[in-house]
C-alpha cells in the first residue's frame, strides 16, 4: 500500500464545509482597496497556524508592495494592501512542496470565507520578505490578502473533458464534483497542469504539463473538497501520478 497522504482527515467537517463554499468565490485579487481590519487579521493569523500541513508554516508579514513584488508583463502588480502571508516549506520534509501548495490553498479559502481577496504569487522579491527563516526553509510563494471591489472576471479554464480520461458525466456524482472543484483551483500561469482518471471507487490525479509540486498540492486540496462529506482516503502515488483519492460509503 502507498504512503497515506497527510491531508486524509487532517481538517474538520467544518473547516472543509468552509472552504468548500469559498471554493466558488475564490479568483485572484491584484488589486486591493485596503488592509484587513484587525479582527480578520487576528482570525487568519489563528487560521496560519491551523491549515499548516507537517513541514510548512505559513506566516503573516507587512511589506511595502514594490519591495515585494515584481511587475509582470499582463497582469497588475499587485497594490492597495502590505499584508501578505508567505508559505515557508522545509526541505528535509519529503513531501514539503505539495503540503505546501495544500495549506496555502487552505488559508486562502480561509481568507475568502472571511470576504478578503487573495493572489497566490510565486514570481517574488525574495529579499522583501523579512521573516527569520530556520535551517532547510525556502519560502515558495507569498499570499497577499485585503479588501477589494468586486471585479469578478469569467475564469479561464480547460473544459473538463480535456482534463479528465473519459466523460465525468458518467462518473458517480461525487468523483464529478470533485473534478469540477479541480478545474477551480488556481495555478501558477493558468497552466492547469492536472489530468484526473476515475476506475472503480478510486480517482486518481496527476500532472500533465509543466505543473510544480505547489500547483498539485493546491490541486489535491480541491478535490478532496469537493467529495464534499463523504468518506475518503488519500494516498501518495508514484512518477507523473500524484494521489490517489478512494471513496466509499463506508472505508474499512
Ligand atoms: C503557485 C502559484 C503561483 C502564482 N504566481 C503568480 C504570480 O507570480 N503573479 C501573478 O500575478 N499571479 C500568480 N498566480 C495566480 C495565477 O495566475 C491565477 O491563479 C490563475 O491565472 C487563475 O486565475 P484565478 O486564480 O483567478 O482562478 C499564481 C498562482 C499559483 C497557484
Amino acid at each position: 500500500m502507498t504512503e497515506l497522504c497527510a491531508l486524509s482527515g487532517f481538517y474538520s467537517p467544518a473547516q472543509r464545509a468552509r472552504f468548500l463554499q469559498a471554493v466558488g468565490r475564490r479568483f485572484s485579487v491584484r488589486t486591493f482597496t485596503g488592509e484587513a481590519d484587525p479582527a480578520k487579521l487576528a482570525a487568519l493569523q489563528y487560521a496560519a497556524e491551523k491549515v499548516a500541513l507537517p513541514g510548512v508554516r505559513i506566516v503573516i508579514g507587512k511589506c511595502e508592495e514594490h519591495k515585494l513584488y515584481k511587475k509582470l508583463p499582463g497582469v497588475p502588480a499587485i497594490s492597495g494592501t502590505g499584508h501578505y502571508a508567505a508559505v515557508i516549506a522545509d526541505s528535509a520534509h519529503p513531501r514539503a512542496r505539495y503540503h505546501a501548495g495544500i495549506s496555502g490553498e487552505a488559508f486562502v479559502l480561509e481568507a475568502v470565507s472571511l470576504e478578503l481577496g487573495t493572489c497566490w504569487i510565486g514570481s517574488f522579491k525574495k529579499r522583501g520578505v523579512k521573516i527569520p527563516l530556520k535551517k532547510n526553509e525556502k519560502v515558495l510563494a507569498v499570499i497577499p490578502f485585503g479588501t477589494f471591489e468586486d471585479k469578478t472576471t469569467h475564469r479561464k479554464r480547460k473544459k473538463l473533458t480535456d482534463i479528465c480520461s473519459q466523460d465525468p458525466a458518467q462518473w458517480p456524482l461525487w468523483a464529478y464534483n470533485a473534478a469540477e472543484c479541480v478545474r477551480n483551483a488556481p495555478s501558477a500561469i493558468n497552466l492547469q497542469p492536472w489530468y484526473m482518471s476515475f476506475a472503480g471507487r478510486t480517482m486518481i490525479l496527476q500532472k500533465k504539463g509543466m505543473g510544480t509540486r505547489l500547483d498539485m498540492g493546491i490541486a489535491l486540496l480541491h478535490m478532496s473538497l469537493g467529495v464534499g462529506e463523504k468518506d475518503h482516503v488519500i494516498h501518495w502515488e508514484e512518477g507523473k501520478k500524484v494521489a490517489s483519492l478512494l471513496a466509499e460509503d463506508q472505508i474499512l
